[in-house]
């Protein structure tokens, strides 16, 4: 594994499976009556957020502290970047202090790359502009391959087990131009073999599309019945700078998804959205409450996702086997002294 995460793009289809099979590791611990492991004591990880988040932010801060890190969390808001401070003094201020990795959320393309060039420590990209968003594409892999792959054998559309996303189709529909969530999930979906097609009226799809490794279409409704999984961006109006469909009414009308049009899903069929969601513009909300909905269970797997992600950058201790009671927490002793 690299030292950063910076991209999904990045990632080798052996990173890609190591961090989904240690995700699925640490899951269990969210099973536990304490849901704390000892593997990254003693060090820190700083939230450095420029931009609102409620899912990425709090699910770092958990996962950090579930693996006993200490957790800095620093907001633009308040702060001396108020007062005209730049990225980078106001990364190696907190660097100064310790920082062993650094997650970033920039409105800026390219801010946690340049991050990576100025501090020691690691840095995870918790999206960047309309560039990335690495740990929500790992997040959805993760929750496709838990929805689809373990189903049993000749019960499904997949093969039991874990693996890849072989042969998976997913459609990936909305608000492509401004979303790094499609950018980073084609890239991921690509190396892990699914099959991906955006969806989206032809202004909402970036100029570049042709050389993305997926397929593009305009047509949701002959898209829906060959898709295994169905992914609705969301309409992200504050990046908006032109009129990129005749109202909002219209873009529902073609590009939302209600009942009727989730009824052309094949049986085992699932829909993500990564949120924050617009009710009643891309997605309804009786197919946001469906039991086909993955909504809420991708924000409990990108709490395992990202312990993961923190636990091979920051080279953690060993986690025990289920079986094991070798850590202290569990036990309820203390921990030994350093050394002994
Ligand atoms: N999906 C996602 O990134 O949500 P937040 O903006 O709430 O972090």
């Amino acid at each position: 594994m690299n030292r950063h995460l910076v991209s999904a793009a990045s990632l080798t289809r052996d990173d890609a499976l190591l961090i989904l099979d240690t995700a699925e590791e640490l899951a269990r611990v969210a099973d536990r009556p304490i849901k704390k492991l000892p593997t990254l004591r003693g060090r820190t990880v700083v939230n450095l957020f420029f931009e609102d988040s409620t899912r990425t932010r709090t699910s770092f801060e958990v996962a950090a502290k579930r693996l006993s890190a200490d957790v800095i969390n620093f907001s633009a808001k308040g702060s001396s970047v108020a007062k005209g401070e730049s990225l980078r003094d106001t990364a190696l201020t907190l660097e100064a202090m310790g920082a062993d990795a650094v997650v970033i959320r920039h409105v800026a393309s390219g801010a946690a790359h340049r991050l990576a060039g100025w501090v020691s420590g690691s840095v995870i990209n918790a999206g960047d502009g309309t560039h990335e968003h690495p740990t929500q594409a790992l997040l959805d892999a993760f929750t496709i391959r838990r929805r689809l792959r373990p189903c049993e054998a000749g019960a499904g559309p997949f093969p039991a087990g874990r693996g890849a996303l072989d042969g998976v189709r997913v459609a990936i529909v909305g608000d492509v131009l401004h979303s790094r969530v499609a950018r980073s999930n084609v890239a991921l979906l690509n190396v892990l073999g699914a099959e991906v097609t955006l969806v989206a009226p032809p202004t909402l799809l970036p100029l570049a599309v042709g050389s993305w490794p997926c397929e593009a279409a305009y047509d949701l409704d002959a898209v829906l019945p060959k898709s295994d999984v169905v992914m609705m961006l969301r309409v992200q109006r504050e990046r908006m700078s032109a009129a990129y469909f005749p109202s909002v009414r219209e873009y529902s009308r073609r590009y939302g998804l209600d009942a009727t049009r989730m009824a052309l899903l094949p049986d085992h069929a699932i829909v993500m959205h990564p949120g924050p969601m617009n009710r009643g513009v891309e997605i309804a909300a009786e197919v946001a409450d469906s039991a086909r909905s993955t909504i809420v269970e991708q924000v409990a797997n990108g709490v395992s996702v990202r312990m993961a992600v923190l636990y091979l950058l920051l080279g953690g201790a060993e986690f025990p086997e289920e079986s094991g009671a070798g850590f202290p927490e569990e036990s309820g002793a203390e921990f030994p002294e350093e050394g002994r």
